[in-house]
C-alpha cells in the first residue's frame, strides 16, 4: 500500500509483483539478524520491559487453530517488517513504533450499545479467555506469512459491550498522536490521510469464531510494531481489514467508510475477502510470497479458510459487481 504515485495512496505495483524484500533479501536477513541479536540480550522491539499482561502468554493453545498448514514466520522477520502508516510508509517501521506508550491504554465503547463506556486494556484482558492460535495471515500486497497469534475471540468483546438491535456493524480505530507517530503530522502526505487508520466488519463476521482480538504473539504481549496492546485479525480477509493499536470500539447501524476505503474504494473495498480469482485492479491476487523463503504459492479462496466463513457470504456480490467469493 504505497504511495507517492500517481496518487500518494497507490501501493506500487512493483510491491505487489517483485517485492523489494526479496531482491534485497540480504539487507533483511541483516535486519532480522539484527532483531536476533536483541532477543539473545533479552531487548526484543516492541516488548515493554515491564509488561503487567507479559504472565498469560502464550495462552492455551486452540488446537482447532495449532496448525495454519504453513511453517511459522520466524519472529524476527514479522516484528520488522511490517504496514504501520501512522510511523512511516516503509516497512522498517519497528524503530519508529517504539515511540508508542501502551500503558496506559483506554479503550472506548461507543454507538449502538446497552451503555458507552471505556476501560483500561489491563482490566479488559482479566475479563476474557486468552488463548494461541496459528493462523494465516495474507497481505493485498500479495505476500505472507504464518502467526502464533495470542489473544481472545471478538465475539467475547462483543458480547461485553452488549451492543442494542440496531448494531449492524462494529467499527475499530487506531489512535491518532501526530506526537508520536509522524505518519499523522499534517505535514505529511498533505494531511490527505484520513486518520484515525479504521477498519469495520458486519456483526456476523465479528462473531464468527475466526474472528481474533490479538494481544500477544509468539508467547509475547504482541510488539509495537505489530500493533500492540491491542489489534484485531481476520485470517480470511486482507491484512488491511486488521486494525492495529485500537483504542475505539464503536457499533454502528449504518456502514462506516474505512480508512482504505476512503483512499481507493476500487482497490481496498469494506470486504477484502482473500480470493484468487478477484484480481487487484493493478496486480493479480492468484499467488502470494512467503515472506520467510520468498517461494511464490496459489493463494487461497477465504486464505484457506472457506469451511469456517463462507457462508457469511452466500450470493453476495461487492458495490462493484464482483462475487465475493467463486
Ligand atoms: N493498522 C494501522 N493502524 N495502520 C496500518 O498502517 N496496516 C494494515 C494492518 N493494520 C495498518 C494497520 C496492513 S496493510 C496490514 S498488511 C497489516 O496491518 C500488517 O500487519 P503486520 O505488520 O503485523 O504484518
Amino acid at each position: 500500500m504505497l504511495i507517492k504515485t500517481i496518487h500518494n495512496w497507490e501501493i506500487p505495483e512493483s510491491r505487489a509483483t517483485s517485492e523489494h524484500v526479496f531482491l534485497n533479501r540480504r539487507k533483511f536477513i541483516a535486519a532480522a539478524g539484527f532483531a536476533g541479536i536483541g532477543l539473545a540480550s533479552g531487548i526484543r522491539p516492541g516488548l515493554a520491559a515491564e509488561d503487567p499482561t507479559a504472565g498469560l502468554y502464550p495462552g492455551k493453545l486452540n488446537p482447532a487453530y495449532a496448525d495454519a498448514g504453513r511453517k511459522v514466520t520466524p519472529e524476527a522477520l514479522n516484528i520488522t517488517y511490517n504496514n504501520f502508516y501512522e510511523f512511516g510508509t516503509s516497512k522498517r517501521i519497528s524503530k519508529a513504533a517504539e515511540a508508542l506508550v501502551i500503558r496506559p491504554w483506554e479503550i472506548a465503547f461507543e454507538g449502538e450499545i446497552e451503555t458507552p463506556f471505556k476501560m483500561q486494556f489491563d482490566d479488559l484482558i482479566k475479563k476474557v479467555q486468552i488463548e494461541q492460535r496459528v493462523y494465516r495471515h495474507r497481505c493485498v500486497e500479495a505476500w505472507s506469512m504464518t502467526v502464533p497469534w495470542s489473544g481472545f475471540t471478538l465475539k467475547q468483546l462483543v458480547a461485553l459491550a452488549k451492543p442494542n438491535a440496531n448494531a449492524k456493524y462494529v467499527k475499530f480505530e487506531t489512535f491518532n498522536d501526530p506526537e508520536i507517530a509522524p505518519g499523522q503530522k499534517p505535514s505529511l502526505f498533505g494531511g490527505s490521510y484520513p486518520w484515525p487508520y479504521s477498519e469495520s466488519v458486519t456483526m456476523e463476521e465479528a462473531n464468527n469464531d475466526l474472528a481474533f482480538m490479538v494481544t500477544g504473539a509468539y508467547g509475547k504481549p504482541v510488539a509495537k510494531s505489530m500493533g500492540a496492546p491491542i489489534r484485531l485479525h481476520l485470517p480470511w480477509k486482507y491484512g488491511f481489514k486488521s486494525a492495529k493499536s485500537i483504542n475505539k470500539i464503536t457499533f454502528t447501524s449504518e456502514r462506516p467508510k474505512s480508512f482504505w476505503e476512503v483512499l481507493g474504494p476500487r482497490e481496498y473495498g469494506f470486504w477484502a475477502n482473500v480470493n484468487p480469482e478477484v484480481a487487484h485492479p493493478r496486480w493479480s491476487q492468484a499467488a502470494e510470497r512467503d515472506l520467510e523463503t520468498g517461494e511464490k504459492i496459489p493463494t487461497i479462496i477465504y486464505n484457506g479458510y472457506a469451511e469456517q466463513v463462507a457462508s457469511l457470504y452466500d450470493g453476495m456480490k461487492d458495490e462493484l459487481g464482483t462475487a465475493l467469493f467463486k
